[in-house]
């Protein structure tokens, strides 16, 4: 992982980075310290040239004996927000070339301290590789951490923490993005589930729990056992308990872990079908953020619940037109094997409640007609409370991951309750507004508290990032595949609002 190093502006070790915005028209006498004169003039001279005009995005190297800098274009500084110093940080690594070496001096004395701590946070979320499944050869210093020189001209105790703070939910995110990226004949349900429990040994204020799949069916779960029992690698629920001891409500959220989906009987077609490996990034977000938030030090109780299954064809695989009875005790008429997401979620939010939770938030890439509808740019998210959506949607916004509100109506409901022989349908009636009437089934899960009038449904949010989860080409945190996304939002969510 790099190596963030926040100083006063001074030496220069490595490569110089100079940010630069469009309005500027030479090099500041604060950044000139420290660097050799020929270097200055040179970068002094591309910039009055217009060679270089510092526009978004752009970048130029230049090359003496005396050293090296890459200047980096912020664009026009009124137009500059903390979405593009992250994305800044972010092209530091990915323009990266290997002329540059690994270590890097930047020079962040014209971005404000928010500005200075996304920059750093944007090269740490960046600086990711998924090489589990390469074998080592001839990649030679690609391995090589970078060091990063982080110089403000403002308090560097302050930007210090900020920095080791995102280094250490950038942790949480990629963890998230190892396990949405890893192949699903080695992440399987209960490969899951010991990768869990090895990450709890040891740390005192965690508690993992594991439900195998015997004791899921003991315990009434039909919706997860009917997704996973056509696989010959069962499923199974696990549970994440950060500072259990801690006092007051917790926030539960839950994920959907399904480590491969071919659709069941009701198969997918072949093309891309491999990439519903990452048909577990919700459970990939939960573990990610109990990694971010135990990483980070955070002291209250935060529960997560992974719903883990593979969902296979097979002679003992669910049908379609099987009814199967869920933890609830609510019934569901299965009639397309596909929509099996919301099956397994069925059973954990249900199961969410037993925690009395603040407020629950599930985490699912549920349909692909959110991504029909919001493309790869933001996460659907249908919530039964206002408050509860603002904050959400306000924390997406701080951490440029945007999610987006999308409608409960009781019309969806009434339509996913409509089976002639059981509670709910597992399919809307027709094919229009597929993750509205994915949504409206969910909430048949969410429990209510209090007696009477007093009776509400638990605060809940029902998050699809089926279109943010993976290969999101405008996201410019990461190169390709899992994203980890809202690791980052969650983690803020809890923390900080
Ligand atoms: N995992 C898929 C949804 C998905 C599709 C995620 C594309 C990421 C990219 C989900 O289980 C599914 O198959 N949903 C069906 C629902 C339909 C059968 C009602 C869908 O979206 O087609
Ligand atoms: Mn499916
Ligand atoms: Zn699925």
């Amino acid at each position: 992982m790099m190596k963030v190093e926040v100083e006063e502006s001074g030496n220069v070790v490595g490569t110089l980075l100079m940010p630069m915005f469009e309005d500027a028209c030479s090099i500041t006498d604060i950044d000139s310290d420290g660097v050799e004169q020929s270097l200055i003039e040179m970068m002094n001279h591309v910039i009055s040239n217009g060679d270089f005009k510092a526009k978004a995005g752009t970048t130029l190297t230049i090359h003496n004996l005396a050293g090296k800098a890459i200047l980096m274009g912020l664009g026009k500084s009124k137009d500059f927000s903390t979405d593009s110093a992250r994305e800044a940080g972010a092209s530091l690594v990915s323009k990266r070339g290997k002329q540059h070496g690994t270590e890097f001096t930047a020079r962040l004395t014209s971005l404000s301290d928010e500005q200075a701590a996304a920059f750093i946070e944007g090269a740490l979320l960046r600086d990711y590789k998924y090489n589990e499944y390469k074998s080592k050869d001839d990649e030679e210093d690609d391995d090589e951490d970078i060091v990063l020189h982080a110089q403000t001209a403002n308090d560097v105790a302050a930007l210090s923490a900020a920095s080791d703070n995102a280094a250490h939910i950038a942790t949480g995110v990629h963890l998230a993005r190892d396990l949405g990226n890893a192949p699903p004949n080695d992440l399987y349900p209960m490969a899951y589930a010991e990768q869990a429990i090895a990450w709890g040994k040891g740390k005192d204020n965690v508690e993992v729990s594991v439900i195998e799949y015997a004791e899921a069916q003991k315990l009434g779960m039909g919706g997860l056992c009917a997704v996973g029992m056509g696989s010959d690698r069962k499923p199974c629920m696990v549970t994440f308990d950060l500072n259990p001891s801690a006092k007051g409500q917790p926030p539960v959220i839950v994920g959907k872990g399904i480590t491969f989906d071919t659709g069941g009987i009701s198969i997918k077609p072949s093309p891309s079908m491999d990439e519903m490996k990452y048909d577990m990034h919700g459970s990939a977000t939960v573990f990610g953020l109990m990694q971010a938030l135990w990483a980070s030090g955070h002291q209250g109780h935060v529960v997560g619940i992974s719903c883990m299954a593979e969902n296979m064809p097979a002679s003992n695989a669910q049908r379609p037109g099987d009814v199967i009875t869920t933890m609830s005790g609510k019934t569901v008429e299965v009639l397309n094997t596909d929509a099996e997401g919301r099956l397994v979620l069925s059973d954990g939010l249900w199961k969410a409640a037993e925690y009395d939770p603040a407020w629950i938030i599930d985490l699912a890439t549920l349909t692909g007609a959110v991504v029909v509808a919001l493309g790869h740019e933001a996460t659907g998210m249908w919530c039964n409370d206002d408050d509860l959506a603002k904050r959400i949607q306000n924390s997406g916004d701080a951490c440029g991951e945007l999610i987006w509100p999308m409608p409960l109506l009781p019309a969806f409901e009434k339509e996913m309750k409509d089976s002639k022989i059981a509670d709910l349908r597992n399919i809307g009636s027709t094919r229009w507004g597929g993750s509205n009437t994915a949504a409206a089934y969910l909430k048949q899960f969410v429990q209510t508290r209090g007696e009477g009038d007093d009776e509400k449904q638990i605060p809940w949010a029902h998050l699809d990032i089926a279109g943010t989860a993976w290969g999101a080409k405008t996201n410019k945190m990461v190169s390709h595949g899992a994203t980890g996304i809202h690791v980052r939002a969650l983690h803020h969510m809890i923390t900080k609002d």
